[in-house]
């Protein structure tokens, strides 16, 4: 049997944004590897065994998951969202660049899917509609003041931007800094959504001006869009539609 790794993404959530391709790839697989709740998300059946792991071993599960391939196994690493936005295809990548030389010679693929920003941009309009960045909050694996200098240049540049990781409970701290300086540095109203669980049947989207955002409308299964200074509100009854228009003068 030839041993592979597939990377796959399974969406924010809705099993209606799992891709054809990574459900194919799932069908196919003998092995799953992953965080326990994205695991939990794939359908056990008889011949395929599931390797749930807790957060933060990212390495050792691609090790795992590499060594299995070696072996013959078809493993799937499954992250939420897309498997290259801050999730696992970067760990595997990283293990093979540091791990067995014959590693390298291993069937290894990444398989899009839709990550959480994307999601909610289309769960709210088009607010994502021209130019925008996205930064991972988390101070886990890079220092804070690189944080800081990307949220201010991006203020400056005039991107749109996409917040993940936004606030736990381990560090409630960053996002009140990370809110702080980009009301302080935008100065201005423009619209930032608060867009949790999306996808799922308890999704809730709050549009509100930054300046009146607060850090308790975060949390980990919170991803925030910021608008840039161009950002429109369509006010309509029920949710309002945001958009980013796709000019900017000349
Ligand atoms: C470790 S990152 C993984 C991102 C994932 N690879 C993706 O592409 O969406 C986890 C963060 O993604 C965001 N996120 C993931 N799924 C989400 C969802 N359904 N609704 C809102 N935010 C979500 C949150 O900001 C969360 O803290």
């Amino acid at each position: 049997m030839t041993g592979w790794v597939v990377i796959a993404g399974l969406g924010p959530g809705n099993e209606a944004l799992v891709t054809p391709e990574a459900q194919d790839a799932l069908d196919q697989a003998t092995d799953i590897v992953g965080y326990i709740p994205y695991v939990e998300r794939v359908e056990p059946r008889e011949g395929l065994t599931l390797h749930p792991s807790d957060n933060r071993v990212e390495i050792d599960r691609s090790r795992h998951a590499l060594e299995m391939a070696s072996e013959g196994k078809r493993v799937v690493v499954v992250s939420s969202g897309d498997p290259g936005v801050f999730a696992m295809a970067a760990a595997v990548l990283e293990a093979v660049e540091h791990g067995e030389p014959d590693w390298r010679d291993l069937d290894i693929r990444v398989l899009p899917g839709i990550t959480a920003m994307l999601a909610a941009s289309a769960a709210c309009g088009a607010p994502l509609g021209h130019d925008f960045c996205a930064i991972n909050l988390s101070d886990n694996l890079k220092p804070w003041d690189l944080i800081e200098k990307r949220l201010k240049l991006a203020v400056e540049a005039d991107f749109a931007m996409a917040f993940y990781n936004p606030r736990s409970k381990s560090r409630p701290e960053g996002f009140v800094k990370a809110l702080k300086l980009l009301q302080d540095t935008a100065g201005d109203s423009r619209p930032i959504i608060f867009a949790r669980n999306v996808s799922r049947p308890d999704q809730t989207i709050n549009i509100v001006p930054l300046d009146k955002a607060t850090p308790d409308m975060a949390d980990m299964r919170t991803v925030v869009l910021l608008g840039s200074s161009l950002t429109r509100i369509i006010e309509r009854d029920g949710t309002p539609l945001v958009y980013t228009p796709r000019s900017v003068e000349k």
